[in-house]
């Protein structure tokens, strides 16, 4: 089937502002945008530029604006995306475009940085491995899947009005520390999301849950870091 594929794209060597390209591609209904984008690359115009590396849906790299809605090039099926119309690929929004679809990440792996996304523990180095029940492991599972793609943070009203907010993404990297029974970090980490550009910027729209390609329920997590810093009790 042919497809009419139209990108947003932007070189700040050539260009002041960001212009629409259509291209038309013949595309199997089981391809994803990931093989549209490489066809258009590799046999139309080798200018296009974008990240992926996995094409898996596990390295995170290839997160975009595919009809409106932040999502992985590679684990977005062209036959979902009523290729019947034109389908629209744009760069994910409220960080700095660096060319067609690579976005500047380091705001977004600041705030990932800031949040200690690492096991804090005092004391001897142990002699094996640190205990934890199945019950403590479950508490925050959901938060070890992140892959740090940036998709919710780029779809919150929050982030694009304001880039300092911290977003989403790092709130659920600094979860997956606050609810491990074997962290001893919790206080610091809460103190930094108690931060005026921490958790209390949310304002629940769900974007990000309905963006995450993993599933995580990113809201419902910072909903559980709110809570953690009004009892203090994780
Ligand atoms: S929480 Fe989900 S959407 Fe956000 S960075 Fe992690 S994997 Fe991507
Ligand atoms: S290319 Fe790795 S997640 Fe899509």
């Amino acid at each position: 089937m042919d497809v009419k594929v139209k990108i947003l794209r932007y070189n700040p060597e050539v260009l002041d502002e960001a212009e629409w390209k259509t291209y038309s591609v013949t595309l199997q209904p089981t391809d994803r945008v990931l093989d549209a984008l490489h066809k258009i690359k590799w046999e139309q115009d080798g200018t296009l530029t974008f990240r992926r590396s996995c094409a898996h849906g596990v390295c995170g790299s290839d997160a975009m604006r595919i009809n409106g809605r932040n999502r992985l090039a590679c684990k977005t099926l062209i036959k979902d995306l009523n290729p019947g119309k034109e389908i629209t690929v744009e760069p994910i929004k409220g960080l700095t475009v660096l060319k067609d679809l690579v976005v500047d990440m380091d705001p977004f792996f600041e705030a990932y940085r800031a949040v200690m996304p690492f096991l804090v523990t005092s004391g001897h180095e142990p002699t094996r491995e640190r205990i934890q029940s199945q019950a403590d492991r479950d508490r925050f599972d959901d938060t070890t899947k992140c892959i740090l793609c940036a998709a919710c943070t780029t779809s919150c009203p929050v982030f694009w009005s304001d880039g300092q907010y911290f977003g989403p993404q790092a709130i659920v990297g600094a979860h997956r520390f606050i609810f491990d029974s074997r962290d001893e970090g919790t206080e610091q980490r809460l103190e930094i999301l108690n931060d005026k550009e921490g958790v209390w910027r949310c304002r629940t729209t769900f974007n990000c849950t309905d963006a995450c390609p993993r599933g995580i329920e990113v809201t419902k997590a910072i909903q559980e870091v709110k809570r953690a810093l009004i009892f203090r009790r994780v």
